[in-house]
């Protein structure tokens, strides 16, 4: 079987890394990662996440399965930090996932047994991966307008007539806020206008919150989503810790059913059980257990919500920078849009020939369309940076 497997080509985003890696150019930047830096370059491990650990580490008595849902202290931490009490209890149910990803399979395989080959409207662009991982479960995807590549904003026109043309067979994906990889969100208006085509329509909206504290902190990041969620009967809310705790490798996520009443969301819950069992039978500990201490006590809470506004803030004062040193450079280029940007990517829209250009003249990694992490500039690259930008945009 497997010498007649074709080789698959290789991840594009952790592709650019490797080659950055062996780039031996000491003026290299790279640009392409999806994980936050601080100034340094470094990708840290949030005090509060070290504290719990240790907290954890010596009160730790056994590594016996968890519930295929997760704990039920992870679950109620999870559905506060999504909804703040704006939906009634009973009308949503957490299962814990290994990391965004897994959320985004198990929504996968749990719509596919409803709507076996159904097809997920996926924005365009998006993150490489929502286009693998629904027809991985059996269903097809289509795109629908998203971003204006003459604006560099929401095209939100051609976005709202597509989305009305769809029925109740459909799903669609919508980033929460954070949009990867534009950086261009829904204002509170246009997520209304989404609500009431979705509440009209009878599609199933699925949510992608990945990015949960990195547009403009924990709370005003999540007011799209329940402009949405109160207004819808039926969503999937697919989140993760990876970004916002710093929890990429320990694979910490959740999958949250919101129904109609009670009924319906238990007998989805019981569906998505059967979901996570046969993909993952229960899911990974650690991770959730420091999720759950961080949200579970107030000290550190506190302390984690500091640090998410630090992650933010150098975020936006990263943007800010290379936008004033492209306006300083380019005073012909309009920048507003890229500095109405949101969350770790912000997207130069750039021809295919000036990302190649960048990185064969300058050593400068981005990922195809010029989609670069914000946070992956650090502040001594920000001239040369701006200097290289200014000659190709
Ligand atoms: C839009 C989007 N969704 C989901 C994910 C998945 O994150 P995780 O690492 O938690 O699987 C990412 C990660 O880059 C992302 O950008």
């Amino acid at each position: 079987m497997f010498k007649d497997f074709a080789l698959a080509p290789a991840d594009p985003i952790l592709g650019l890394t490797a080659a950055y890696r062996a780039d031996p150019r000491a003026e290299k930047v790279n640009l392409g990662v999806g994980v936050f830096m601080d100034e340094t370059g470094t990708t840290p491990v949030l005090r509060a996440v070290k504290d719990a650990e240790s907290a954890l580490l010596a009160a730790e008595t056994s590594k016996s399965y968890l519930p295929i849902a997760g704990t039920d202290g992870f679950r109620a931490a999870v559905a506060r930090l999504l909804f703040a009490g704006a939906l009634p209890a009973e009308r949503t149910a957490v299962l814990q996932a290994p990391g965004g990803t897994g959320a985004l399979a198990a929504a996968a395989h749990l719509v596919v047994r409803a709507r076996p080959g159904g097809r997920v409207w996926i924005p365009d662009p998006t993150w490489g991966n929502h286009k693998a991982i629904f027809p991985a479960a059996g269903l097809s995807t289509a795109a629908y307008p998203y971003f204006s590549r003459t604006t560099r904003g929401v095209d939100f026109d051609a976005c709202a007539a597509t989305l009305s043309t769809l029925g109740p067979d459909a799903v669609v994906l919508l980033h929460a806020c954070c949009h990867n990889p534009t950086g261009a969100d829904f204002t509170l208006p246009q997520w209304e206008e989404v609500a009431r085509i979705a509440a009209e329509r009878g599609w199933l909206p699925v949510v992608d919150f990945a990015y949960q504290g990195f547009g403009e902190g924990l709370a005003e990041d999540r007011a799209g989503l329940l402009a949405l969620l109160t207004r819808v009967p039926e969503a999937i809310v697919c989140s993760s810790f990876s970004k916002n705790m710093g929890l990429y490798a320990e694979r910490t996520g959740a999958i949250t059913l919101v129904g109609e009443d009670a009924g319906a969301t238990a007998r989805a819950e019981s569906q998505a059980k059967q979901v996570a069992r046969t993909l993952w039978s229960n899911p990974p500990k650690h991770g959730a257990a420091v999720a759950e201490a961080i949200l579970s006590d107030d000290a550190r809470r506190t302390a984690w919500e500091g640090e998410v506004a630090a992650m933010c803030g150098r975020i936006r004062g990263m943007r800010a920078a290379l936008v004033e040193g492209l306006r300083t450079r380019r005073g012909d280029v309009d920048f507003a849009a890229l500095a109405a940007q949101k969350g770790m990517f912000s997207y130069l829209a750039l021809p295919d020939g000036a990302v190649a250009r960048l990185r064969e003249e300058k050593a400068i990694y981005m990922v195809a369309g010029g989609r670069i992490n914000v946070a992956g500039l650090l502040p001594r690259q920000l001239d040369y940076v701006c200097d290289s930008l200014a000659e190709v945009l």
